[in-house]
């Protein structure tokens, strides 16, 4: 009933996206200047002549990868928020956690890779030197490559590690070369990081204009990240482009985006479920929950809707892991305050599933599970927190990745990217600006002049 009360609602917030894809026109959203500003975030999965992401970018990535692949032993990746979060997933779905540990061989020649730019944390900096410095005492012609990711090319975080790793490394005689993704622009509007790359002669990628860091994870911001270590970047498009089609579908139980994005607006406009728990259960999908939290945040947190009045909508974004946080957090969002909405992900077939030895079946707590392989042990604790949930009310909903590939993940990242643009529309706010994360950096600027004053 609550869906179909709000047919005309999602009808016209389905028109909006469709306008929105075509024209790149979505009303209402402003620029950081207050000008019209294009929304191009749908045409990122489509390979097309002159589009975006067109053939010769994707070869030039692949290229990259081609060069890097033997030769370069470490990239660092300096970006932050919406030029880091996206490219850690995919880095996370190809690598796992134990990357670093293995052997070039089973790297696929592919380098080792860390990530330094999303703080300016001087113990976790001060590790990543040590650790190169170390690493590259065991090889002759060690080669590290910085790929530095600023849309802005001037971000505090990203280039203040940029300029400390690289002294480092230079310091030390590592060799090391530099690459740049940032705004494509030359001229009057040509960022810091495009003109010091220019001068450099450093290979220079592109963060497309009209998207933002939150949608940019289909642009060369995520797509490089993910080609130099392997990740296969034309089957993740594949799969943003198959979940773009299907969310086509004015049906809204045929449109998974449009369906996502109207429930959870119900449990938050109707049910006061102003919270919402994303919670993979998987290790490596954490960081899935991470980059979420910046779409939600960043997109639906807004004080004003599109006509100026103060409305102060969101829902606040949570990161949570099974079966991790059922140790953690279930107990509150089982009988903490009727406030949350929780999203699983969950995956069906596990490629390197691993069983639980007969190791001590006369134990019968230990037999319980052994014998079983631990994908299904998993699926049955994230049916049975949903079960508790559903017990006591309490809306929760999953996403099922058929298997944990390029392709799926494209699927489930562009659906989340389509059903915030749904929810910006049915809440009248502009998912597409950020006009609160301007207000700190005021202060920020003031402060880091009165120390350069002493
Ligand atoms: O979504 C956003 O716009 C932000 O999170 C930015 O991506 C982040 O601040 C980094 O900005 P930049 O890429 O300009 O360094």
């Amino acid at each position: 009933e609550d869906v179909k009360a709000m047919e005309p609602a999602y009808t016209k917030a389905h028109e909006a996206v469709m306008e929105m894809r075509k024209t790149g026109i979505m009303a209402g959203h402003l620029s950081k200047d207050g000008e019209p500003e294009a929304v191009l975030f749908p045409q990122l999965p489509y390979i097309v002549e002159g589009n975006i992401n067109n053939p010769e970018r994707i070869m030039a990535m692949e290229e990259l990868a081609r060069q890097v692949r033997n030769r370069v032993d470490a990239v660092v990746f300096f970006g932050i928020g919406g030029s880091y979060l996206g490219g850690k997933v995919l880095f996370d779905v190809q690598c796992g956690e134990f990357w670093n540990l293995k052997s070039t061989e089973a790297r696929k020649g592919y380098p080792k890779a860390f990530f330094a730019g999303n703080n300016v944390d001087s113990h976790k900096v001060s590790g990543l030197i040590e650790f190169l410095k170390a690493d590259s005492a065991a090889k002759s012609g060690y080669t590290v490559m910085g790929v530095v990711i600023s849309k802005s090319g001037s971000t505090i975080e990203p280039m203040s590690n940029y300029m400390v790793v690289r002294q480092a490394m230079e310091d030390a005689g590592i060799k090391f070369e530099t690459v740049a993704v940032t705004d494509p622009h030359e001229g009057e509007k040509e960022t810091l990081l495009h003109g010091l790359a220019r001068k450099s002669g450093w290979p220079i990628f592109y963060v497309p204009d009209g998207v933002g860091g939150r949608f940019s994870v289909f642009s060369e911001v995520g797509l490089l990240v993910g080609a130099l270590v392997g990740f296969d970047i034309r089957q993740f498009l594949a799969g943003a482009r198959d979940m773009d089609k299907a969310c086509q579908n004015p049906d809204i139980w045929q449109n998974p985006a449009l369906l996502n994005s109207v429930l959870k607006y119900i449990s938050g406009a109707k049910y006061g479920r102003d919270l919402e728990v994303l919670m993979p259960y998987a290790d490596s999908l954490k960081s899935l929950s991470e980059w979420y939290i910046q779409l939600l945040a960043e997109s639906l947190g807004k004080r004003l809707d599109k006509q100026g009045n103060v409305v102060n909508y969101g829902r606040t974004p949570i990161v949570a892991v099974g079966t991790t946080d059922m140790h953690a957090q279930t107990q509150e969002h089982q009988e903490g305050p009727k406030d949350k909405v929780v999203q699983f992900v969950s995956i069906a077939n596990w490629k390197d599933d691993v069983v639980v030895p007969h190791m001590y079946d006369e134990y019968p707590k230990l037999a319980a599970f052994s014998g079983l392989p631990l994908s299904s042990i998993l699926e049955a604790a994230r049916s049975s927190n949903a079960e508790a949930l559903i017990g006591d009310g309490r809306p929760n909903a999953n996403y099922i990745l058929p298997e944990l590939t390029p392709y799926h993940l494209g699927e489930v990242m562009f659906m989340l990217c389509l059903s915030i643009a749904y929810e910006g529309e049915f809440a009248n706010v502009d998912a597409f600006n950020q006009p609160g994360v301007e207000v700190y950096k005021k202060f920020l600027g003031g402060r880091l002049k009165k120390l350069q004053e002493g």
